[in-house]
C-alpha cells in the first residue's frame, strides 16, 4: 500500500490502528463509491499484518453502515460542503469502532484523525476529531433517532425490509438480526472418506472443536473459525468450507453412480465438488459456467478433492454446441441471484442492490431454468437452487416452468418429510437464514415420462 502521506503528516510511523482504519475506509469507498465487492475490494493489496483486522472493520462497517452513516454523517453538515468519500467512509469505519469494538474510544479517535492524514486528508483530521468526538458524547440520543426505524436499527435498506416483509411477514425481524450476525464457519466433510463423528474427534484432537450439523448429513460447525490450512485433511480434500444450507442442494439432487449430471452454474465448484462427493461412486458429471475465470477456480478446488468432472465454459442457452444431445439424468441450477439468503456473509449485498435488481435477476433465472429444461430426460430430476429469500427469484420462477412446460412437475423434499428448516413455498422449499444455515431455496423438478414436450 503507498502511504500517501503529506508534508505534513506527523513524523512517527503509523500504528496497526491507523493503518487498520485507513486499509478499511478504501475497502468501503471502494464498495459505496466503485460499486465493487467487498471481497473484490479486499483484494486489493492490504498491509499484510493488518489483513484479518483491515477484513473484520470493513465487513463490521459494511454490516452495520446503514445505521451508522445516518448517526454520523450529518455532524459532517455544514452548507455547500463538499466531502470526500474517503473521509465519510473513515468517519463510518470510526464510528463502528466505537460502537461496536472494546478498543478505548480515546484510542479510536486517535487513530482515525491519523488515518485521515494517512490518507492524505490532512485538511480534515480536525474535523475527524470533532465529529467522532461527538459521536462518542452524543451517540445514545443520535442512535435512539436513528432506531426508531426498523430498516436503519437493522442496517438494511428499506426496500429490501419491504420486499421481505411482504414476503416473510412473521419471520421479518428475525431474518432482519439473522443477516447481522457473524457466520460460524461451516464444514462439508466427505462422508465417503471418512464419517463425521470421526472428522469431529479429529478436530477436537486437533483443538478446534466442532459440532454436527443437524438435518445436513455432511455438515459441521466449528466452535472458532480458523484458517483452512490449520484444518485436519483440508488440503487432501477431506473437507471443504461450505455452509449446511448450500450442502443441501447436492444432497437433495442426490446423484447416484453411473448418471450423467449437469451442474449448470458451476463456477467457482463449491456444489460441484458436493455432487461428486454426494453420488457414492462414478458420475458422468459435466460443469459448466459462462465465466472462464470462475471456471478456473472450479479446476482448482477439483484438484484439492481428488476429483473429477468435465469442464465447459459457455453459456446456458438455446442450440448449445457443448452438448451432445444425450439427455442428463441431473441437472443443478444453482442460478446467479441477490444473494439475500447469505447477507449475513457478504453484507455489502444490503449497499450494493438495487430494488430493480430483482425483476432483472428473475427474468435471467427463467431464461435459465428453460435452457435447462430441453437437456434433462423423462423421468430425471432438476434442482434449482438460489441464495435469495425473495419468492420472485424462486416460487415465481419455478412457478413459470411448472406452467409452460405441461411435462414438469414438483418433486417432494428428499426421505418425503420436510424438516422444520424447511418452508413450502409453493412450489419449493425456503430455509431463512439463521441457526441451521444460510438462506436458500430449493424446487426439485422431474420431466415426466411420456408427456408431450414443448
Ligand atoms: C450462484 S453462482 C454458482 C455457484 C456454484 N454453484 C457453487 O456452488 O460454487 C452462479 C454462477 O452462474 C454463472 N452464470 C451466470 N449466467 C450464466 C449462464 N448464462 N450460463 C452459465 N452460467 C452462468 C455465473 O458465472 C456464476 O458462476
Amino acid at each position: 500500500m503507498r502511504a500517501g502521506r503529506s508534508a505534513h503528516a506527523p513524523a512517527r510511523p503509523p500504528g496497526t490502528a491507523t493503518l487498520v482504519l485507513a486499509g478499511a475506509a478504501r475497502a468501503v469507498t471502494a464498495v459505496l463509491d466503485e460499486g465493487l465487492s467487498a471481497d473484490a475490494a479486499l483484494a486489493a493489496p492490504l498491509h499484510e499484518p493488518q489483513r484479518a483486522a483491515i477484513n473484520a472493520v470493513t465487513l463490521g462497517t459494511l454490516r452495520w453502515y446503514l445505521r451508522l452513516a445516518p448517526a454520523v454523517l450529518p455532524l459532517l453538515a455544514r452548507p455547500g460542503m463538499q466531502t470526500d468519500a474517503r473521509l465519510r467512509s473513515l468517519l463510518v469505519c470510526g464510528a463502528h469502532q466505537l460502537e461496536y469494538s472494546a478498543h478505548a474510544p480515546s484510542t479510536t479517535v486517535a487513530a482515525a484523525v491519523d488515518a485521515a492524514r494517512y490518507l492524505g486528508l490532512d485538511r480534515a483530521a480536525g474535523l475527524v476529531n470533532a465529529v467522532l468526538r461527538r459521536f462518542l458524547r452524543e451517540r445514545d440520543t443520535l442512535l435512539a433517532a436513528v432506531d426508531r426505524n426498523l430498516a436503519a436499527r437493522h442496517a438494511h435498506p428499506d426496500w429490501l425490509v419491504e420486499a421481505l416483509r411482504a414476503a416473510w411477514p412473521d419471520e421479518l425481524e428475525s431474518i432482519l438480526a439473522a443477516n447481522n450476525t457473524h457466520p460460524p464457519l461451516c464444514l462439508r466433510v466427505d462422508t465417503s472418506r471418512i464419517s463425521i463423528a470421526d472428522y469431529l474427534q479429529e478436530l477436537a484432537a486437533n483443538g478446534t472443536p466442532g459440532e454436527a450439523v443437524p438435518a445436513v448429513a455432511t455438515a459441521l460447525t466449528l466452535a472458532v473459525p480458523v484458517p483452512v490450512a490449520l484444518l485436519p485433511g483440508f488440503e487432501a480434500g477431506r473437507v471443504s468450507v461450505q455452509d449446511p444450507s448450500a450442502q443441501l442442494a447436492a444432497l437433495w439432487l442426490a446423484p447416484r453412480p453411473g448418471e450423467r449430471v449437469l451442474d449448470a452454474c458451476a463456477a467457482p465448484g463449491g456444489k460441484t465438488g458436493a455432487l461428486l462427493e454426494a453420488a457414492g461412486g462414478p458420475i458422468a458429471l459435466t460443469a459448466l459456467d459462462s465465466d472462464a475465470e470462475r471456471l478456473t477456480r472450479v479446476a482448482d478446488n477439483l484438484r484439492r478433492l481428488g476429483r473429477e468432472a468435465r469442464l465447459v465454459h459457455a453459456g446456458l442457452g438455446a442450440a448449445p454446441d457443448w452438448w451432445d444431445g444425450v439427455p442428463f439424468d441431473a441437472i443443478l441450477l444453482d442460478a446467479p441471484c441477490s444473494g439475500t439468503g447469505v447477507i449475513r456473509r457478504h453484507p455489502d449485498i444490503k449497499l450494493l442492490r438495487r430494488p430493480g435488481d430483482i425483476a432483472e435477476f428473475a427474468a435471467r433465472q427463467g431464461a435459465l431454468l428453460r435452457a435447462c429444461w430441453p437437456l434433462l430426460r423423462p423421468g430425471g430430476r432438476l434442482l434449482y437452487a438460489t441464495c435469495s429469500v425473495l419468492p420472485a427469484e424462486n416460487a415465481a420462477v419455478v412457478a413459470g416452468l411448472l406452467t409452460a412446460q405441461p411435462d414438469a412437475r414438483e418433486l417432494p423434499p428428499p426421505g418425503g418429510v420436510p424438516d422444520a428448516t424447511l418452508r413450502p413455498c409453493f412450489p419449493g422449499w425456503q430455509r431463512l437464514p439463521g441457526a441451521a444455515g444460510d438462506g436458500f431455496y430449493y424446487a426439485c423438478l422431474t420431466k415426466e415420462e411420456g408427456a408431450l414436450q414443448r
